[in-house]
């Protein structure tokens, strides 16, 4: 069949350039305000050209800013700098005092004191955290995350920060890559609807209030497919995956208005993103209209003369200024070169103040000039910062999080009733890795271990370690230490497993073995810690298995013998009241892995709406495109959870209607007590002119069912929803055959077919 032929047939079938991306006009007016352009205009009309290069310029937090000021070295250039209004901004300077503090001198020391904007990491919560954004993803609750992220941008804001360098909206498909802990994990529509709530809870409706923060959806591009899951890799990928996979989350962002979008470490297709002027200046500002600005990542400037793309440090601040790489983080390129770039009209000024207007405009519209010290209020900081409010609504985020991966024989809820209850595993008395990693500004030590989850719920057990995970020091500047020989305290755990009733075993990850800089060969469970389980086992079966984890871990034997595997990530503050609360059935598990959970390692990049291959099966055959030592399967497929109750799924219907296919299903609760379910909706493009994933994401609802009750849930595909990126990055809705597969997870569906 010519497929080509089929373009611009029938009803919904027509080319539809433009479709499912923003606006292709070129958006230069920058803010919707002109009151605020006005102003723009006025104040850079004054600045000399190094004021200017000064606001594109961030410099890390340098020094204890209510101390003594530094006489020598780099931290008194800052200060200089500073005075000179060579800074636009700071990133890791917190707290309401501190902030005010740099502020001030931005502010009465400069000739034309203009605020700075202060940039921090909140990723998943600030003091109160959250879980990681990779377990919050797993609530697929949109509402609980913008809820999440605004708790996080209260605290933040009070603390002094105008700006968060979060939502992560990098796709990934790879559980070696330790930044998927930071994500929403390998799917793209999933991952677009989660970068959109997270900019609405940062940036509310009102950007000038003071508890709401600029967000900045990053890394753009590509960051994600780093080759073998090793941080700050090559990534080469094509152009479908590009613009179906990588691009829509940052498409999204820029419907949701996002302020500010952050480039990447990486090459992309052999040019560093940094310095990569298609991908900044002319599809991300020209194409796509984006008005907000573009930081570079720490350093990200500077690196591209390791990437062999700039000779020295002078062309790498021309490389980046010319491709549309706003401010500079951590580089000193602009701060040291630009005036020079522009005198020698290597740079055009016109660029800089394109630049300049970008940040300037983000300042006004947080009202930073109606008032720069409005985020440094040092009695609302008290107020806010661990506000019991913030905990119920991190603790409420947890409880979303937690999936339930097996639960044979019902062993899950316990009984409270059960006497001889072991608690098995150095997590469970940890009340440091369950915050996991990138929380900047958090205080170790301060989440609820299981241990105190399970006394405040009034449950007896006896505790023993088993074994350490780590050894030494640990934290966000140290690497992890695992425990990979000492077994000395096996003997007390199995003695106690004997002669217990059920044993709750909980295993993992150390909090800072997953997140920036820590990728790993080997998912499995850290150290000795599977050998223990393995132990425990040999003298009791009857175990639940509790997992803490920042990625996807491939543990084929646990799921081949342990009865109940909860999945529980890093919660956060809340964690073990979130765990106690779920193994003795005050919460019913709801979370849907939002990725795949391998069986073997070697099975990454592993996810679900992979391409068919021209040989996907071949019974017992050699020529087939599979492995000959371990099945293509996962281990637990994207979308997959259990509940304590059972959902039925029946009557799937289709039809085309006008411009859209309406889609519906009923679902019923078949079990014994109320749960919730979210119900998916994936469909499957079976012949085009450009293949098509087997399976793609393309809506999900979750709600809450009564035990007997049923509910039709409706689903409408749109064109959006029914196109792709053609190969010259086109958005194109072809005629055809679709399949129409709405379930549980990703596996287990009903399917119809729809032709269009
Ligand atoms: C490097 C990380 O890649 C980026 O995500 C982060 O925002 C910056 N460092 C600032 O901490």
């Amino acid at each position: 069949m010519n497929f080509k032929s089929l373009i611009n047939v029938g009803l919904i079938a027509t080319t539809l350039l433009g479709v499912g991306c923003t606006s292709s006009a070129n958006n230069r007016g920058y803010s919707k305000d002109a009151e605020i352009n006005t102003k723009v205009e006025m104040l850079l009309s004054k600045m000399t050209l190094e004021e200017k290069v000064g606001q594109m310029n961030q410099y890390n937090g340098f020094y204890d800013a209510t101390g003594p000021a530094p006489s020598d070295g780099d931290a008194k250039n800052k200060y200089e700098h500073l005075r000179n209004g060579w800074v636009g901004s700071m990133l890791n300077v917190r707290g309401a005092k501190e902030v005010r503090a740099m502020q001030k001198m931005a502010v009465e020391e400069s000739r034309l004191g203009i605020p700075m904007i202060f940039g921090l990491d909140v990723i998943h919560g600030h003091k109160t955290l959250a879980p990681i954004s990779l377990g919050e993803s797993a609530s697929w609750d949109l509402e609980a995350i913008k809820k999440s992220a605004q708790v996080a941008a209260t605290e933040a804001a009070a603390e002094g920060i105008n700006w968060t360098f979060a939502p992560m909206v990098d796709i990934s498909r790879d559980a070696r890559w330790g930044r998927v802990m930071e994500g929403a994990g390998e799917d793209t529509y999933l991952g677009s609807k989660i970068g959109v709530a997270r900019i609405q809870g940062f940036q509310g409706d009102d950007l000038s209030a003071n508890n709401t923060i600029a967000a900045c959806a990053k890394h753009f591009a590509g960051y994600g497919f780093a080759e073998a899951g090793r941080d700050y890799n090559t990534v080469d990928v094509g152009t479908s995956t590009l613009y179906n996979v990588i691009f829509p989350p940052f498409q999204a962002a820029l419907d949701a208005d996002v302020k500010t979008v952050m480039n990447s470490f990486n090459i992309l297709n052999g040019v560093p993103a940094t310095g990569n002027k298609w991908l900044q200046r002319d599809l991300l500002k020209g194409k796509w209209g984006f008005n907000g600005f573009v930081i570079s990542d720490w350093g990200s400037c500077m690196e591209m003369m390791a990437h062999g793309f700039a000779a020295d440090l002078k062309e790498a601040a021309e490389l980046a200024a010319n491709a549309g790489s706003d401010m500079d983080m951590e580089s000193y390129a602009y701060v040291k070169h630009l005036s020079t770039l522009v005198k020698e009209g290597k740079v055009n000024e016109a660029d800089i103040d394109d630049a300049v207007r970008r940040i300037l405009t983000v300042k006004y519209e947080l009202g930073l000039f109606d008032d720069p010290y409005k985020y440094c209020d040092e009695q609302r900081e008290q107020e806010l910062i661990y506000h019991e409010d913030h905990k119920a609504a991190v603790l409420d985020m947890a409880l979303k999080s937690v999936v339930l991966l097996k639960n044979d024989k019902q062993v899950l809820p316990l009984d409270k009733s059960q006497k001889k209850i072991a608690v098995i595993g150095a997590l469970a008395n940890d009340k440091t890795s369950p915050l996991g990693s990138w929380r900047v500004a958090s205080d170790d030590n301060t989440a609820v271990s299981v241990l105190e989850g399970l006394k405040n719920h009034n449950i007896k057990y006896t505790y023993a370690k088993g074994a350490d995970v780590s050894v030494g020091d640990v934290g966000f500047q140290i690497p992890v230490t695992i425990n990979n020989t000492d077994k000395s305290e096996f003997a007390e755990a199995i003695a106690l497993a004997r002669k217990s009733e059920v044993v709750v075993m909980v295993l993992g990850e150390h909090g800072y073995q997953s997140g920036e800089g820590r990728s790993r060969t080997n998912i499995g469970l850290p150290g000795v810690q599977q050998e223990l389980l393995e132990e425990v086992y040999k003298v009791n079966q009857n175990i639940v298995l509790v997992l803490m984890n920042g990625r996807p871990l491939a543990l084929p034997w646990a799921d081949a013998h342990i009865p109940a595997i909860l999945e529980t990530w890093q919660l956060g503050t809340e964690s073990g009241n979130a765990i106690a609360k779920t193994l003795f059935g005050d919460n019913n598990p709801s979370g849907k892995l939002p990725m795949t959970f391998p069986r073997n390692v070697a099975q990454c990049p592993i996810y679900y709406n992979h391409y068919n291959t021209g040989r996907p099966t071949g019974g017992n055959g050699v020529f087939w495109s599979h492995y000959i030592d371990e099945s293509n399967d996962p281990l637990y497929p994207f979308g997959f959870g259990l509940s304590y109750t059972s959902f039925e799924y029946s009557n799937l219907k289709a039809k085309v209607d006008g411009d859209v296919v309406k889609v519906s299903i009923t679902v019923k609760n078949t079990g014994k007590v109320a749960g919730q379910e979210v119900a998916q909706l994936y469909i499957h493009d079976k012949a085009a002119s450009v293949a098509r994933p087997i399976k793609e994401l393309k809506g999900f609802e979750k709600f809450e069912l009564a035990p007997n009750d049923s509910k039709l849930v409706e689903f409408e595909l749109t064109s959006k929803e029914l196109g792709f990126y053609n190969n010259e990055g086109e958005f194109v809705v072809e005629a055809g055959d679709f399949d129409i597969m709405v379930g549980t997870d990703s596996q287990n569906v009903s399917i119809t077919s729809v032709t269009l």
